[in-house]
């Protein structure tokens, strides 16, 4: 299937490494013109090599912390002073942060600046650009429903897909489509800090339907779907790339 996708234009965020790097990798391959975000400009460096090694156009690279107020609008004006227009918008930055019950405050305002305000405010940021012309995608990788212990992570996404709902709701007349990825275990850095070897990342993943845990482009593939001219009339909905994981029917 033609995704259709070539010439458009994509931010990803968080695209330094795991899920968000296989996100910008798949987009590159499909023929969009990508800006990656992240704190580490080195990984961003060597991705945008990585990319444009393989004849694809070279990333546009910016450094930022999400959870900074003046990020999005930073970064929102030099991306759209790049490219005149953004089409995409992944909002993938994030990661989990298990707390206590008297988790500092500090923690949870990070929390909540990284996994909800960031991903509004960059997704308001974009909008006239996308309403302008009349072709939007919004695409937030979420969290899992199925809290294991206080997380804040887990707390601050629950309320962006509240949020990525009703700004659905709100934006859909205008070409922009609003939804949530929902990961189930894929790999990325801390995993495979945790689970070093390839026999203990294995023995993780068993517990999940399929006995293995999943890869980043398996969570690109949907977002390149749902980011097509394909995707049209998917909005306002959650999807979960787990292997089958979550334990409910509906
Ligand atoms: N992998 C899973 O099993 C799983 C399951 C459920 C949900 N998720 C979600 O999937 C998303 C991607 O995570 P991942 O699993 O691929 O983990 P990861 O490898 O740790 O990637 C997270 C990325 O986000 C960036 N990031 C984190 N905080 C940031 C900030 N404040 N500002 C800018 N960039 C920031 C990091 O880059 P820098 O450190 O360079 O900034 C990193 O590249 C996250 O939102 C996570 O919550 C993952």
């Amino acid at each position: 299937m033609d995704l259709k996708m070539a010439g458009r234009v994509a931010l990803v965020t968080g695209a330094g490494t795991g899920i968000g790097r296989g996100i910008a990798l798949l987009l590159a391959e499909e023929g969009v013109e990508l800006a990656v975000l992240a704190r580490r400009g080195e990984l961003l460096d060597a991705l945008a090599a990585e990319i444009s090694a393989t004849g694809k156009s070279r990333p546009f690279v910016v450094i930022g912390d999400v959870a900074d107020l003046r990020t999005a609008s930073d970064a929102g004006a030099k991306v759209l002073s790049r490219f005149g227009r953004m089409d995409i918008l992944v909002n993938n930055a994030g990661g989990s942060q298990p707390a206590s019950i008297n988790e500092p405050e500090g923690a949870w305002s990070r929390g909540f600046e990284v996994n909800f305000s960031a991903l509004r405010r960059l997704s308001e940021v974009f909008l006239p650009t996308m309403r302008q012309n009349g072709y939007g995608r919004i695409i937030n990788i979420g969290g899992t429903h199925e809290p294991v212990g206080i997380n804040v992570t887990g707390s601050a996404k629950a309320a962006a897909q509240f949020w990525a709902k009703s700004f659905a709701d709100e934006v859909a007349r205008f070409g922009v489509t609003v939804n949530t990825i929902v990961p189930g275990r894929i790999r990325n850095e801390r995993m495979l800090k945790q689970y070093p070897t390839e026999q203990a990342l294995r023995a993780f993943g068993e517990g999940s339907p399929m006995g293995h845990i999943g890869e980043p482009e398996d969570v690109a593939a949907l977002v390149a779907l749902l980011a097509s001219p394909r995707g049209r009339y998917i909005t306002g909905d959650v999807i979960y790339v787990d292997g089958g994981q979550h334990r409910y029917a509906f």
